[in-house]
């Protein structure tokens, strides 16, 4: 690539003001852990294509859905955010939340940016699979990049009801209204129960394939931009309820705009860290990425169905060093920078980062932050002499930025 270009899985991008990916996150592009055999990862997406597989099958017994899991994950803003009706000043755009390429590209946010280039193809019944980048905070379960898989099944009048009778949709309603009973105006209450007892009956279905059919779970209301109505279903878990998807009833103006008529549709988008780290008691995120066969030998299982508990090879101390300084004074500064650097630099040493202190001073305004890092190698105890090592590249690094150590 020329000096002001990017290479990204072969393809070359220009740089501009809103670039903000790290080498650290483009070297993640492309390892598709979640396909590798006997990956954690890889063995709960094994079980929630089945579970659909089997759940949905054509009168020969083939399945009705497809699997789509080599889409890219550079994706435009058109198909990230405006293909799904996301605002343009919605905050989820924000640079300091998104891996941006340029103002045109990013790394997509959700596997739900490949929704409209399916359904445009054609496709009723179908899966997305892959990696989704976001900038966030760095704890024990949040790491730039993480696994979705995304859902979507249309149906026709044919197919949802028995009786020619009954309608998909309200006559002369415009798609673009919100009615009260907290469904789309265009869409008949019947059509619109039926598809939510289809989808809410598959998602528990699929909640006890997973976690056993004791499983307690709740339905909560939410909003997304793409579906309405909307539901997250959470599961009981070592006494918290966690959240484990979100799915709805897909905006009608989103099927028109994909030159879509006449059906209505579902569509659902679960995470498979955070299912993964429960049915195996995986209690780091970064585990993940390990290439250490401690680690993946215990995932080696001829039946992906069987019951792993991960037992750590042992836990390794923590180290805590704090970190203050002044922010550049372009003010062009927030948190979620400041992880990026300590990510790019910090070898994957970097557990948890805490914003210890926000202070201004009452004179000059200027602010500065501290950060209290702590750090902890997976696989072996970390020597003080290791640790100050590291945090002195991320001094380094937040020098190189504008910053001043305190
Ligand atoms: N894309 C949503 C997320 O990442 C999940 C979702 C997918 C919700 C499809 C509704 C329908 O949180």
């Amino acid at each position: 690539p020329q000096l002001n270009e990017i290479s990204l899985l072969g393809q070359n991008f220009a740089r501009d003001d809103y670039t903000n990916i790290t080498d650290k996150i483009c070297s993640y592009l492309g390892m598709n852990i979640y396909l590798d055999q006997n990956h954690p990862l890889s063995l709960v997406r094994q079980r929630i294509v089945n579970y659909v597989y089997k759940t949905f099958t054509k009168s020969r017994g083939n399945p009705v859905f497809s699997v789509f899991d080599r889409l890219s994950p550079v994706v435009s803003t058109n198909q990230n955010f405006d293909s799904l009706l996301i605002p343009k000043d919605h905050p989820s755009r924000s640079k300091s939340d998104c891996y941006y390429v340029n103002r045109d590209y990013l790394l997509r946010a959700h596997m739900t940016a490949h929704q409209n280039e399916l359904l445009r193809a054609g496709l009723n019944n179908f899966l997305m699979i892959g990696d989704v980048y976001r900038r966030d905070e760095i704890d024990r379960t949040h790491f730039p990049v993480f696994h979705q898989i995304d859902a979507v099944r249309l149906k026709t009048k044919d197919e949802l009801f028995e009786t020619k009778a009954l309608s998909i949709f309200e006559e002369g309603a415009n798609e673009a209204f919100t009615s009260d009973q907290g469904k789309q105006a265009c869409h008949s209450l019947e059509a619109v129960k039926l598809m939510e007892y289809e989808l809410k009956e598959t998602l528990v279905g699929l909640a006890k394939t997973l976690f056993g059919d004791e499983i307690q779970y709740r339905w909560v209301d939410v909003y997304f931009p793409f579906t309405q109505p909307s539901w997250e279903l959470e599961v009981h878990y070592d006494n918290n309820w966690m959240e484990i998807l979100g799915c709805g009833i897909m905006q009608q103006r989103i099927l028109s705009n994909a030159g879509v008529t006449e059906k209505i549709g579902w569509a659902f988008g679960l995470g498979l860290e955070r299912i993964a780290m429960c049915l195996y008691q995986i209690p780091d995120i970064r585990l993940f990425w390990s290439k250490d066969t401690g680690f993946l030998n215990q995932f080696k299982t001829a039946d992906i169905n069987s019951k792993i508990t991960y037992i750590p090879v042992s836990q390794y101390p923590q180290c805590k060093n704090d970190l203050s300084f002044w922010l550049p004074e372009n003010g062009d500064f927030s948190s979620n920078d400041f992880y990026d650097i300590a990510r790019s630099v910090g070898e994957d040493l970097v557990e948890q980062i805490e914003l210890v202190d926000d202070f201004k001073h009452p004179k000059t305004g200027k602010r500065s932050h501290c950060y209290r890092i702590t750090y902890r190698h997976m696989e072996k105890t970390l020597t003080q002499a290791d640790v100050n090592l590291v945090h002195k590249k991320i001094e380094e690094a937040v020098k190189n930025v504008g910053a001043v150590v305190r």
